[in-house]
């Protein structure tokens, strides 16, 4: 089989009404179909192959976001793709089912990078996920949906307006899979979506509305797949980067009624100018965008005749056993990394004494091959949601302590862990002042020293060093 070509490069679209809005994008062919920013979907022991031709005036790269590969795949800002360049990714896919994604992420301009609109989704399948869809009876692309949300600031010319050095780039136009206005015909049934956070910086709090009242959610998966059962939430945190598969049921509603897919209101967090540090420009860059922890309409949900005999059923089957996880790790004899997240007195983030931007791309340290450790993660009080994003390994969640109430409000399980806590992970949301334990086991098949990264997904934190890379020998 040929590699799947992916041209990054720069191109127009009708996107808004009036003037076209340039964006970036990786574009690709298949039977003689252009592709742009392509859902790719592989099985599980799958070989992808990628070329990557960059277009654009500047380096870029695929990251592969949760995929367990090496580091000359993983497409970091270790390995930079020069103008003109071109660079094939090639790794067998070992992760579970679930969605993962796949983004630009050169040191410095990640940020610029993902804005303008380099990232797409990457679906992947095993036998667990064969069988849940049987069970479900949902297909891909009609009833099981991706909802890739982002947002974008805007201009009145219509182009997408990025600044440089900017903290937390937050949008006034909301796009779901690229689509501003987005709204979706539904039959009166269970649909699946798999809601996807591509947001530079904007934590969502996404929930069904029927007019004032919740069409509650079944959660069924996290970032690296499936939970073992379902949970019942009405509402849940998705912060950059992180993915949340559910259920939802339109099944109690007639043709022409409407639901809402919104971020509600929430505490932002925002602590970090109590550190003195840190005065932000309150909206001066982002002219007409609802502000952080502030209502926001995603998405709008029109009820339609089902036209097709062929009825989707009333009921769900029984969620309880939908996929095995080994049960939490014993951790009591693994060593306890210390991570802090801090802002500086010059409003510099940092973990530990470690800023990637300020102190040359060296491994902050070394962890064995096949070993296991639990690292803990304090966010100081006088600083803001920081989502943490490890490659190169799926983790679980611990515990949580010290969390804000909502947090707290949302505990299903011991350790203050809520449901999203309870499956694999890549990407996990550590509140001002929480502490957030996560167990990681290094175990992997690959030879010699591999580098990877663990950062802020907010990507304006990242991009100003809110980043360390490690190795693994
Ligand atoms: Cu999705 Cu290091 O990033
Ligand atoms: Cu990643
Ligand atoms: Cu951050």
């Amino acid at each position: 089989r040929m590699p799947l070509r992916l041209i990054a490069q720069a191109t127009t679209q009708a996107l808004f009404p009036g003037a076209p809005t340039t964006l970036w994008s990786y574009a690709g062919a298949s039977a003689g179909r252009a592709l742009f920013n392509p859902i790719l979907h592989a099985r599980r022991g799958d070989t992808v192959e990628v070329e990557l031709d960059n277009r654009l005036a500047e380096a870029t790269t695929i990251h592969w976001h949760g995929l367990a590969v090496d580091e000359a795949n993983d497409g970091s800002g270790l390995h930079p793709v020069a103008p003109g360049a071109r660079r094939r990714y090639r790794y067998r896919v070992d992760n579970r089912a679930g969605l993962y994604w796949y983004h630009a992420h050169p040191h410095g301009r990640t940020g610029v990078q993902l804005q303008r609109g380099l990232a797409g989704l990457m679906l992947v399948e095993d036998d667990e996920e064969r069988a849940l869809k049987q069970r479900l009876g949902m297909r891909w692309g009609e009833r099981d949906l991706p909802l890739m949300i982002a947002d974008k600031q805007v201009g009145p010319d219509n182009a997408i307006v990025y600044k440089d050095g900017a903290d937390d780039w937050i949008g006034n136009r909301v796009l779901v899979n690229w689509t501003p206005e987005p709204y979706l015909d539904v039959i009166p049934a269970w649909y699946r979506f798999r809601l996807i956070n591509v947001a530079n910086a904007r934590m969502l709090r996404p929930c069904f509305l029927h007019g004032d009242r919740v069409l509650p959610m079944q959660l069924i998966g996290t970032d690296g797949g499936l939970l073992e059962r379902a949970w019942p939430v009405d509402d849940l945190f998705l912060a950059p980067a992180q993915r949340a598969d559910v259920l939802v049921d339109f099944g109690a509603l007639a043709p022409g009624e409407r639901v809402r897919l919104r971020s509600l209101e929430y505490v932002a967090m925002e602590n970090e100018d109590e550190s003195g540090a840190f005065a932000p420009d309150p909206m001066g860059d982002h002219p007409g965008a609802a502000a952080m922890g502030e209502p926001l309409d995603l998405m709008e949900l029109r009820v339609i005749e089902c036209a097709t005999e062929r009825r989707p059923p009333a009921r769900l089957p029984p969620l309880e056993a939908i996929a095995q996880l080994p049960p939490m790790p014993d951790t009591r004899d693994w060593p306890v990394r210390a991570l802090r997240l801090r802002m500086d007195e010059e409003g510099r983030w940092f973990i530990n004494d470690w800023n990637f931007h300020l102190s040359g791309h060296e491994p902050a340290f070394s962890v064995r091959r096949g070993s296991r450790e639990v690292w803990e993660i304090r966010n100081s009080m006088t600083s803001m949601p920081h989502p943490m994003h490890l490659h190169g390994f799926q983790f679980r969640v611990l515990s949580r302590s010290i969390s804000p109430p909502d947090i707290r409000g949302r505990q299903v399980a011991a350790g203050g862990l809520g449901p999203q806590d309870l499956g694999w992970n890549d990407t996990v949301v550590v509140w001002p002042g929480e502490i957030v334990r996560l167990a990681v086991d290094f175990a992997q098949n690959f030879a010699g020293t591999q580098r990877y990264m663990l950062h802020c997904h907010n990507l304006e934190h990242e991009d100003m060093g809110m980043m360390l890379s490690f190795a693994v020998t």
